[in-house]
């Protein structure tokens, strides 16, 4: 076989066959084809696409092209979440001890990430010593003994897509839907759970603009997650505001221990229920949705979600009284409102412009050597189609830096408009797909 051949077929609209997709999966991460070849690949992929058949044998093939975590050490069914993110997106924190707090098992690799907040672990060492540097033995028999762990992603895990993502970064081939689904699904495949649940954002703050393209995204995954025997369901839900009101990674760590609390904001928590619930579900925790959301509120109203995660923070070193204790989370010397210049109502927050005001203060990385300032953020008062009265705090900005405050807060005014007329405002869940 050569690759020569197999770039030809696909610039001409040929399908490949599974052998033939093997044979440049292995030969790519072996380094045996060069990332010339396949640069050229990517691109008849991305104007020829790929057929069901061919998006499923690439999923596999990435899947299998490193280590692949064996959860059987754990018992029950083992139920993954995927966000494909967004401004505010801090579900993991909440949602993981709700689950774990009803039974399901929790077995979770997360990610730091570039972007306007550091990733699910980055907002975790807010608390002081929580590390996830530890081995597969032991994130195993955590998971047995409480229920819940998380661990960086090992290096191994989907080494083709890790390749491949960064080629295609470089190489406008990014945006292909068979493509991203692909990447995604290889990398929840290999990290072993018996199910996944997936959260598909649309809107401003979202990869996926469009509710359309969101949906296609999410039927092709689940399709990918069906196929491969893992019981596979997508929400599509709104990110064309910020979720929450927090955005920044301690001040997003506090906002999930207060919906653990009962005392979250209504959008975030409905988020967690809706998520929550479909993962009860895939666990056999709950045979309806009803009594899932039952569940899940019953473990924040007993308290028991708060002590999981606590119990949780402890296990991997972290200071626990924190959870009880958030203000003893890193916090910014800096608090400036951002004043509404008229009466009205919330028009919209552009979301990427409040992602940016979070990078600009610290919160996030531009590159993967910066440090993150985890006290730094901003937190919202309103949300779209909330009333606001004249001189009416908007936001508040968290910033250890002056320079930075100002500039930040001059570019997210601009990013919160405000409409004389009543506002609707828009719905968190828009579909849920749990077949293709
Ligand atoms: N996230 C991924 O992991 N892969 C993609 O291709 C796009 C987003």
């Amino acid at each position: 076989m050569r690759m020569y051949d197999l770039i030809k077929k696909k610039r001409d609209g040929g399908v490949l066959t599974e052998d033939e997709i093997a044979y440049m999966i292995q030969g790519y991460t072996d380094g045996r084809i060069p990332d010339y070849q396949m640069s050229a690949m990517m691109m008849a992929m991305y104007y020829q696409g790929l057929n069901e058949a061919e998006t499923l044998t690439l999923t596999m093939e990435m899947a299998h092209s490193g280590d692949l975590l064996d959860l059987s050490a754990i018992q029950g069914v083992k139920v993954d979440k995927h966000s494909t993110g967004g401004v505010g997106d801090k579900t993991s924190l909440a949602l993981t001890p709700m689950v774990a707090a009803c039974g399901v098992k929790v077995a979770k690799m997360s990610g730091r990430g570039l972007g306007h907040t550091g990733g699910t672990i980055d907002k975790l060492e807010s608390f002081t010593g929580f590390h996830t540097d530890i081995t597969t033995e032991q994130f195993l028999s955590q998971v047995n003994r409480i229920g819940i762990a998380i661990m960086g992603q090992t290096a191994d895990l989907a080494p083709a897509d890790k390749k491949l993502y960064a080629l295609r970064d470089v190489t406008a081939t990014v945006d292909q839907m068979s493509l991203i689904a692909s990447s995604i699904m290889s990398k929840k495949l290999a990290a072993g759970a018996d199910a996944i649940v997936l959260d598909v954002k649309t809107g401003s703050g979202a990869f996926m603009k469009k509710e359309a393209d969101a949906a296609a995204l999410a039927r092709e995954m689940v399709r990918i997650g069906n196929g491969a025997g893992r019981k596979t369901t997508a929400v599509i839900t709104d990110m064309d505001q910020p979720l929450g009101y927090a955005v920044g990674n301690a001040l997003e760590v506090r906002e999930a221990i207060d919906t653990l609390s009962g005392s979250g904001p209504k959008d975030f928590l409905e988020l967690c229920l809706t998520l929550g619930s479909h993962m009860l579900l895939a666990a056999g925790k709950a045979d309806r949705t009803e009594q899932a959301r039952e569940k899940l509120l019953g473990v924040i109203a007993d308290g028991s979600a708060r002590e999981k995660l606590a119990e949780f923070v402890a296990a991997q070193g972290g200071d626990a009284d924190m959870v009880y204790h958030p203000e003893r989370l890193p916090e910014a010397a800096l608090k400036e409102s951002i004043p509404a210049e008229n009466d009205g109502y919330i028009e919209g927050i552009v979301c990427d412009e409040a992602g940016i005001c979070s990078l600009m203060l610290g919160g996030g990385r531009e590159t993967k050597e910066d440090v993150i300032d985890l006290s730094v953020g901003i937190v919202f008062h309103k949300k779209k189609g909330d009333a606001v009265r004249k001189g009416e705090a908007v936001a508040t900005l968290h910033a250890n830096d002056k320079a930075k405050l100002a500039a930040a807060k001059e570019r997210l005014s601009r990013a919160v408009t405000i409409s004389a007329e009543p506002v609707a405002k828009t719905p968190l869940i828009r579909q849920v797909i749990t077949q293709a």
